[in-house]
This record gives structure tokens, sequence and C-alpha cells, in this order.
């Protein structure tokens, strides 16, 4: 028998089924962000904002959370950075928690959260992914379940290469890497090793997330000493491939970034491509109740 629901009329955006078990959005805005790539062109970000190497705009993971959460949801993200994912959480009012290896970037994120007087519940920890549970339990959630995961994990020793952007941070002093820290898993210099320790930290956000929670990873492939290493396809079949902590892969979305200038890579030499384009992978949780 099929439960019929009274839909809520929003005007523009649509008509909103009460019967949604994903979001609180109406199903034209169900439907515009289930296409398979999107071109993002974010605002210009404010002076203290760029000394972060590697930040993702907060509007484009604000349409992350809406679709994969409710209001007053939990929202994690393990790979925090200046805390792009708790702001756009807590102007969503959803609750948020960020782990960030670096105080410098935490700092960053606290003075955000504090400015941005938010409703809900939003924090940043310094501390390292590779201890979640623990970081998460000495803070007092030990029993804490995330309904959504997303984060950016650093793209292996991709700032480490010397290519012509990081020339140009270098020269206006700012940031080239995140740290030189061990535990920083932008420093791992073996691929695979980079791959597992990936891993063994979805495996720990496997164990905080619900039944039936997702998972989106951005990340991409890296062109590193004349060839490419498939670092998001990697990441992709790593983490279905967990026992009984694997995450089964439901989609991937592109993230075409068409207002980066071209540069002229490799001309009349060989080919090497300007990658304008970002993989955000879309992992679900999915155990037998
Ligand atoms: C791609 S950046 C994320 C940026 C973030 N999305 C933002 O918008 O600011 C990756 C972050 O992971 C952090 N990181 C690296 N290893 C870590 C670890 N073991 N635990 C927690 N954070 C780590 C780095 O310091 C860096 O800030």
């Amino acid at each position: 028998m099929s439960k019929k629901h009274n839909f809520i009329d929003y005007g523009e955006r649509g008509r909103y089924n009460p019967g949604n078990k994903l979001n609180d959005l109406t199903g034209k805005e169900w439907i515009k962000f289930t296409k398979s790539w999107f071109i993002h062109r974010p605002k210009k970000r404010k002076e203290n904002e760029v000394l972060h190497p590697a930040k993702f705009p907060e509007s484009l993971v604000a349409e992350f959370i809406s679709f994969f959460t409710k209001e007053n949801a939990w929202v994690l993200d393990p790979f925090a950075g200046t805390g792009s994912t708790l702001i756009a959480a807590g102007e969503l009012n959803r609750n948020a928690i960020g782990i960030e290896l670096q105080e410098k970037y935490n700092s960053i994120a606290l003075n955000r959260i504090q400015s941005g007087n938010f409703n809900t519940k939003i924090l940043s920890i310094k501390g390292s992914a590779l201890k979640l549970k623990q970081v998460l339990e000495e803070n007092g959630f030990n029993d804490l379940k995330f309904d959504y995961v997303i984060t950016s994990p650093p793209y292996w020793n991709q700032l480490e290469r010397n290519n012509i952007r990081q020339k140009n941070r270098k020269e206006k002093g700012l940031d080239t890497v995140y740290s030189l820290e061990e535990e920083d898993l932008g420093n791992i210099k073996d691929y695979d090793k980079f791959l597992e320790w990936q891993a063994e930290i979805f495996d720990e956000v496997y164990d905080v997330t619900k039944n039936k929670g997702y998972l989106t990873i951005i990340t991409n492939n890296i062109y590193y000493k004349s060839k490419l290493y498939p670092l998001a396809f990697d990441t992709a079949t790593s983490l279905t491939e967990r026992g009984n902590r694997s995450w089964i892969l439901k989609d991937e979305k592109i993230w075409l970034q068409d207002d980066k200038p071209l540069i002229a890579l490799g001309v009349n030499n060989a080919w090497v491509g300007n990658r304008h384009h970002q993989y955000c992978l879309i992992f679900r949780k999915e155990e037998n109740e």
C-alpha cells in the first residue's frame, strides 16, 4: 500500500514532501543536485583565508550538507582545515565537529566559529584523525554517531610539488605545505602507505557514522614525476575493501573548475594536462539491521 503525503508548496523552490527521509529539499532541488557534474565559482577569499593552501569553498560544502542531512543533524569533517565545513554546517543549522592537526588552522577555524554566532553546536578540535575515536572520546563524544561526513584529505604529496602555483605562494609568504609533522597525511612519501593510512582513518569514520549515513570525500588524481597517480580512483576502491568496515561507493560528482587559468604545460614537448576538475566521491554505510 502506498503512503500518501501532503506536499508543502515552497513557491519557486518547488514542493516539499514531508515523508522525505534524507533532507529538507523540495523535489525540484533534489533532482538539480543529482547531476554528475557542477561548476562552482565561489566568491574571492578574504585576506585571512588564503593562508591555508587547499581550502574548499563553504558554498560548495553547503550544497552537499543540504542534500545529505536535515536541520539539526550532526556533521563530521576529520580534516577540517580552517573550518569551511563547520561554518557551512552552522549556517544551515546543523551541528558539526571538525578535527584538524595544525594549531594555526584550528585557531583560524575557532575564530570563525566564534564570529559565526550559531544556534547549533559547532566545534573545531585540534587533534589527529589517525586517532579519531580517541579524540572524540577525550572531548566527551563517546556515543555520538554522525549523520554525514564530508571532508577533503591531503591529496597525497600534491603540495610538495614545486609547481608554478607553489612558487607564487612562496613569494607571497603563504603556506605551501600544511606542516612537517609525521602524522600529517600530506607528508607521507609512499603512495601505498598514504592509501593505507587514509583507509584506516575512514575505518574509524565508519565506526562513528550512523547506519545509512553518507560520506563525501573531495580528492583528485595526481600528476607526479611524469605520470598520473589515480588517487581519486584508488581512494574509491580502497574504502570499499575494508572487511566489515567497507563503505559502499554510490557515485562521483565532478567539480569542474572552469575559472582556473590555463598554464603552458609541456608545450611543444609532451602531454601534461591542465587538471581543472576534482572528484567528490559519495559513499554510504549500509549494514543489515
Ligand atoms: C585539503 S586540507 C582541508 C581543508 C579544509 N577543507 C578547508 O576548507 O580548510 C587537509 C587538511 O588536513 C590536515 N591534516 C593532515 N593530516 C591530518 C591528520 N592526521 N589529522 C587531522 N588533520 C590532518 C591538514 O593540516 C589540512 O589542513
